[in-house]
């Protein structure tokens, strides 16, 4: 899955043009248009259908242009870059005065990532070269607003495949759900997204333990939004030792469940869909997306999916199903 030399050369001409170009990232594909032209951003708002006072994260091919963008910048950001970027990590900064208020929904902060995939990185690194030094990408996730993040290319295609004039495909999502989102803007680092750089690899770092402060149905960070990543079908989590009875009700009442579990592998002659994903939350994170497509796919009345361990590595998935939960059945 390497794009061509004629592939990226497409991208940047469009990128160039103010077009819009899906890309592929570690965590999921975004959806990217040239941060710095206003019109080729309110194009992102126009084809997932999200409200433009939701600021997207500016995609940079380096620390080099970490200034270009923002000011003020903190030491203890340039020690988060040096640890996670290229990587999983978004960092929210004072913006720039001339960072279009399109990118920033009008706050005075803007959230600037490296990414950690090779193409994403090339196409990053030739945008730069013909749009000026420190040129980025602004991309939010490539999917309809509210719903599930894609993690591969036919994902993109089936959220947003008319809308968008190219999508580079560069194969499945090495990582599988968004970035970890930490502000610097405000003093001590706050954590406004769980990812999967984990509390516990940003204290390795900054010698504390950061506060993680998700606030529900605020709009600083659309993610945060209670109803989110979130497939058309009802979704409820079941704890593992009730999931059989669980599912025999809702057979006796002729309800079709879809199952998603992790701890227990499907009895023989269940008529259930059932997916087993990894027991550790990194594989689990990785399948998570695919899985909640595919479920969604199967004309199910109802997902069920198997409730997670509560220890602090599975923070990041707990918090997308806990939304996807809130938000499923909408569609
Ligand atoms: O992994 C990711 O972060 C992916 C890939 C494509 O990089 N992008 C992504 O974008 O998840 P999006 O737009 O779906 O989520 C970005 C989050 C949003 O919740 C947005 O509100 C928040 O970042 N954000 C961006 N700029 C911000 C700012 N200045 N202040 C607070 N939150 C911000
Ligand atoms: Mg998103």
């Amino acid at each position: 899955m390497i794009p061509s030399d004629a592939d990226y050369r497409r991208a940047v001409k469009l990128l160039r043009a103010g077009e819009l170009v899906a890309i592929p990232t570690e965590t999921v594909y975004g959806l990217g248009a040239d941060a710095a032209n206003p019109a080729a951003v309110a194009k992102i708002f126009a084809a997932k259908g999200r409200p433009a006072d939701h600021p997207l994260i500016v995609h940079v091919a380096g620390h080099d242009a970490v200034d270009h963008w923002a000011e003020q910048v903190p030491d203890v950001a340039w020690e988060l870059m040096e640890s996670f970027w290229p990587g999983p990590l978004t960092l929210i900064l004072k913006k720039q005065a001339w960072v279009p208020d399109a990118v920033t929904g009008g706050q005075d902060t803007v959230g600037l990532r490296v990414p950690g995939h090779p193409v994403a990185l090339e196409l990053l690194r030739r945008f730069a070269r013909e749009a000026g030094e420190h040129a980025g990408i602004a991309a939010p996730s490539a999917n309809r607003f509210g719903r599930i993040s894609p993690t591969t290319a036919a994902h993109v295609a089936e959220e947003l495949g008319e809308r968008i004039p190219m999508i580079l495909d560069g194969g499945p999502c090495r990582v599988g759900i968004e970035s970890t989102i930490v502000d610097c803007s405000r003093g001590e680092p706050v954590v406004l997204r769980p990812g999967h750089i984990a509390p516990e690899h940003l204290e390795a770092v900054l010698g504390r333990r950061p506060a993680i402060e998700t606030a529900q149905g605020a709009p600083r960070v659309s993610g945060s939004l209670a109803a989110h990543y979130a497939p058309r079908t009802p979704l409820r989590l079941v704890a593992g030792e009730r999931l059989l009875d669980f599912l025999n009700s809702q057979r006796h009442r002729g309800g079709v469940c879809a199952v998603i579990a992790h701890s227990q592998p499907p009895q023989a002659g269940m008529p259930h869909p059932w997916r087993l994903l990894p027991a550790d939350p990194v594989g689990y994170a990785h399948d998570l997306y695919g899985a909640l497509r595919d479920m969604d796919h199967t004309g199910a009345d109802l997902i069920v999916v198997e409730s997670l361990p509560g220890d602090a590595a599975w923070t990041a998935v707990a918090d997308r199903l806990r939304r996807a939960a809130a938000g499923a059945g909408q569609g």
